[in-house]
């Protein structure tokens, strides 16, 4: 069952300057819900979510969160390029950058961000590797640390791009296995882009296609 209505999207136009990916985008998301973003390559997934999390203005339409600022209480795993991959920080380092929404005008970290992030590597079982160099760790160990770094942003909504991307199935399996169970023990809300076709079935109770149009779905 639902809660209540976290984000409304209404008639959004996503794009840039000189380009329009997508027209009439209108969904809402109310708490509990674990919603995928599908589609191709290139259509759009991307620039949505960071169109939800305020950091791309939509060319049109506006976004909504209710309880939450756009930006800040909100998860956000983005999606990985190689220049990411290589960053040189340790896995503590990582995961406790993402308690920067909690500084407010504290200048450090204090002891409760220290504690919250390693909570959270406990969670993402990667406590054991918490000196380790960031860039030196498998895909699937790197996209926990990151799982847990969004964790330290939110205990309610986490916004994933593509957690899975170039994981192996054994990895991937872990992962979509971790992210199921935020929803449903914990209650935090997923929206999360994939490229997997079977991922909404097994486990979104909605689905937002990008394809001619973009169309929502009840799972
Ligand atoms: N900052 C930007 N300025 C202008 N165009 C951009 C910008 N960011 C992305 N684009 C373009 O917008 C289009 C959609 O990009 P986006 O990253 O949202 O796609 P995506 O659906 O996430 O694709 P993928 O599955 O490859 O991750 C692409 O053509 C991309 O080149
Ligand atoms: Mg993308």
């Amino acid at each position: 069952m639902s809660g209540e209505i976290i984000l409304t999207c209404k008639d959004l136009t996503l794009g840039y300057e000189n380009i329009t990916l997508a027209e009439g985008v209108s969904f809402t998301v109310s708490e509990g819900e674990y919603w995928c973003i599908t589609g191709e390559n290139g259509t759009g997934k991307t620039t949505l979510m960071k169109t939800i999390l305020g950091l791309t203005k939509p060319l049109a339409g506006n976004v909504e969160w209710n309880g939450t600022a756009a930006g800040t209480g909100i998860g956000y795993l983005p999606q990985q390029t190689d220049v990411q991959r290589d960053f040189p920080a340790s896995v503590y380092e990582v995961v406790l950058s993402g308690c920067q929404g909690r500084l407010g005008m504290r200048p450090f970290y204090n002891r409760s961000d220290r504690d919250l992030a390693l909570l959270n590597m406990k969670r993402m079982g990667i406590d054991d590797i918490s000196k380790r160099c960031y860039r030196e760790l498998s895909g699937g160990q790197q996209q926990r640390a990151l799982l847990a770094r969004a964790l330290c942003a939110t205990g309610k909504v986490l916004v994933l791009d593509e957690p899975v991307a170039a994981l192996d199935p054994k990895a991937t399996e872990e992962m979509y296995e971790l992210i199921t169970s935020l929803n449903k023990e914990d209650g935090i809300t997923i929206i999360m882009v994939t490229h997997d076709p079977e991922a909404p079935s097994r486990y979104a109770t909605h689905e937002l296609r990008f394809g001619q149009e973009v169309t929502t779905h009840v799972i």
